[in-house]
Order: structure tokens, then sequence, then C-alpha cells
């Protein structure tokens, strides 16, 4: 399988990131959301990154501009009849992702791999919106994805070896490291983070601690870079709570119940650093 042409859905914080690191090994990058305004925010965002390597002086400003015509704007997902692999990045939700997934399937062609940024969601449920599950796969960066080397490649049941191949390659060609794990709810990333962070939640919920001494403890205590709140502010709220869901659903045990505190927020719209407010507030 020889993947030139990559689509990535979803120009959000994890979106553009992709895009960008797919754009810098050199592949054409039709970069994907609802509305243009959200994709030029995206391209914003990734401008701004490769500026500040211009800056810093690893890279020239002519390299800047090779990247930079390496992508195509999209609002349209009948793109995909142009890719050779589609990477979503679009909210976790597995109405959003079934929908995106169906429509894909008719539009890209047949030996298009279809691969899904999914945080917690079943991979082989995605790929049951399609008539290729052999072709569907999980393709799990981290935030930030430039900075993060990890992606976590989850094969769905009808996943083939081929796929899983060829998205490996793909993965080392972006200079990042692909760690293979089977598909159960949260995979294995947030079924170990997500759950600290919801505990850190109800720290603050039971009064326990302030924030700031529950970010500190973390930090300092346990060499995290970042406390468990600023991290969970950096991810996005809504995104914490749909994993947290994910996984009381999927496993049945009360031991993942999302704390309240975090389900009030996210209705209040405090989504974290992305909605300028969140455990913190950002300006
Ligand atoms: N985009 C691109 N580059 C970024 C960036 C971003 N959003 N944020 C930081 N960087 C770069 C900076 O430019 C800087 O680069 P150089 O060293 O080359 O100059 C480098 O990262 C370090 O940044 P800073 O010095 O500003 O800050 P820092 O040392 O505190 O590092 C951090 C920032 C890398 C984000 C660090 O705090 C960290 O590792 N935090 C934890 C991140 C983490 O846990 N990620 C996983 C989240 S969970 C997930 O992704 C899975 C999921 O499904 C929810
Ligand atoms: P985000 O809210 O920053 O971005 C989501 C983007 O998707 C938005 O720009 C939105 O307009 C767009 N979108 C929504 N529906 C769409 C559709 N039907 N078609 C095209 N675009 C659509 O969210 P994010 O943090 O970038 O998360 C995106 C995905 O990546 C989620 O599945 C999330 O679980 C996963 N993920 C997130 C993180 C993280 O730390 N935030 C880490 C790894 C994986």
């Amino acid at each position: 399988m020889d993947i030139k042409k990559v689509m990535v859905i979803g120009a959000g914080q994890m979106g553009s990131g992709i895009a960008q690191v797919c754009a810098q090994a050199g592949y054409t990058v039709y970069l994907n959301d609802l509305k243009e305004e959200f994709v030029q925010k995206g391209l914003g965002g990734i401008t701004n990154n490769l500026s500040r390597q211009v800056t810093k002086e690893r890279m020239t400003e002519e390299e800047k501009s090779k990247i930079l015509s390496n992508f195509i704007l999209s609002t349209n997902l009948k793109d995909s009849e142009n890719v050779d692999i589609v990477i979503e990045a679009a909210v976790e939700n597995m109405d959003v992702k079934s929908k995106i997934f169906k429509e894909l399937d008719q539009y890209a062609p047949n030996h298009t791999i279809l691969a899904s940024n999914t945080s917690s969601l079943p991979i082989t449920e995605i790929a049951a919106a399609t008539d290729r599950p052999e072709k569907v796969i999980g393709m799990h960066f981290m935030n930030p994805v430039p900075v993060m080397k990890l992606v976590e490649i989850i094969r769905g049941l009808a996943t083939s070896d081929e796929v899983y191949q060829a998205v490996e390659d793909m993965t080392k060609s972006l200079s990042k490291i692909p760690v293979e794990v089977n598909d159960f709810p949260g995979f294995v990333s947030n079924r170990v983070l997500m759950p600290m962070i919801n505990e850190a939640i109800f720290t603050l919920y039971e009064g326990v601690a302030t924030k700031e001494a529950i970010d500190e403890v973390m930090k300092l205590g346990m060499n995290h870079p970042m406390g468990p709140l600023t991290l969970a502010d950096f991810i996005g709220l809504d995104t914490c709570l749909y994993i947290m869901e994910t996984l009381h659903e999927g496993f049945g045990d009360d031991k993942y119940r999302p704390c309240p505190l975090l389900r009030k927020y996210v209705k209040a719209g405090w989504l974290g650093k992305k909605s300028g407010r969140g455990f913190y507030v950002y300006h």
C-alpha cells in the first residue's frame, strides 16, 4: 500500500496537529472541517507553529512555504475520493463518527484506509458503519501532536494485517513511535490516564485540596509535566467526559463513574483551554 495523500477530518487541536506532522513529512494533506472558517483557524495554528520553528532557526522560510503548499482545504467529505488514507479527528461521539465513516465509505476509493483518532470509542463499532471493516483502524495520536512521540494503533476485530502494517509504516514516516493495542474501551492510554484525571476532579469536588494544590502534588510528587487538572483543561473537558462515559458504559463498572463536577463544567460550557475557561481561566 503506497500512501501519498491524506485527508484529516476535523481541524481542531488534534486534527490540525496531525495534519501538520503529515505535511511536514511530505504528504499531500486535505484538511477538512464543517466550515471554512474552522479549516482556516486550524491552518492558522499550523502556520504559527511553523513560524515558531523558523524563528528558532530550525526551519527556513522556504521549508515552511513548501510544507504549507502541501495543504488543500476541504469542507466536503467527497474529497476523500482523492486520498489513500483518511484520519478522522472530529468530536468524540459515536453517532458523529459513524455518520462520517458511512459517508467516507461511499466516496473513498476501495484501497483507501479509514483511520480514527478516537480516544476511547470501539474501532470495531466505527468499522461496522462501513462495508470495509478490514480497512478501518485506530490511529491514536497524543496531544500536542507535533511534540508527542506515541501513536497507539488499535486493531478492530476485522482490521487486516496489510492495513495494520501500512499504518505502522506511515506512523514511522511521521517520526512517531507506534504501539499496537487491541480494541477495548479507552485502549491502554485513556484506560489508565483518564481515571487518574477523574479522581483528581473528585478530590477537588470533595474539598480535599485546592486545584493548585492537587496539580502541584502530582507535578512535584510524581514528576508529571502537568498537573491532572491542567492536563484535563488542555485535553478538553468535553473530551474527558466522553472518554469517562465510554469507560463507564463499556465496562459497566462504577469505578469509571464521571465526577459530577466534570459534568457540571461541561454543561456550563467550561471546556478548558479551548473555550477560555475550565478549572483555570485562559486569556
Ligand atoms: N503545538 C506544538 N508545539 C508545542 C505545543 C503545541 N500545542 N505546546 C508546546 N509545544 C512545544 C514548544 O514549542 C516547545 O518546543 P521546543 O522545546 O522545541 O522549543 C516544547 O513543546 C516544550 O514546550 P514549553 O517549553 O512551552 O512547555 P513544556 O516544557 O511545559 O512542555 C508540554 C509542554 C509538551 C505540553 C508538556 O507540558 C507535556 O508533556 N504535558 C503533558 C502532555 C500529555 O500528557 N499529553 C497526553 C495527553 S492525553 C492524550 O493526548 C490522549 C487522549 O486521547 C486524551
Ligand atoms: P476539538 O474540539 O479541538 O476539534 C474537533 C473538530 O472537529 C472541530 O473543529 C469541529 O468543528 C470538527 N468537527 C466536528 N464534527 C465534524 C464533522 N462531522 N466533520 C468534520 N469536522 C467535524 O477536538 P480535539 O481535541 O481535536 O479531538 C478530536 C478527536 O481526537 C476526538 O475524537 C478526541 O477524543 C481525539 N483525541 C483528543 C485528544 C486531546 O487531547 N484533545 C487526544 C487524542 C485524541
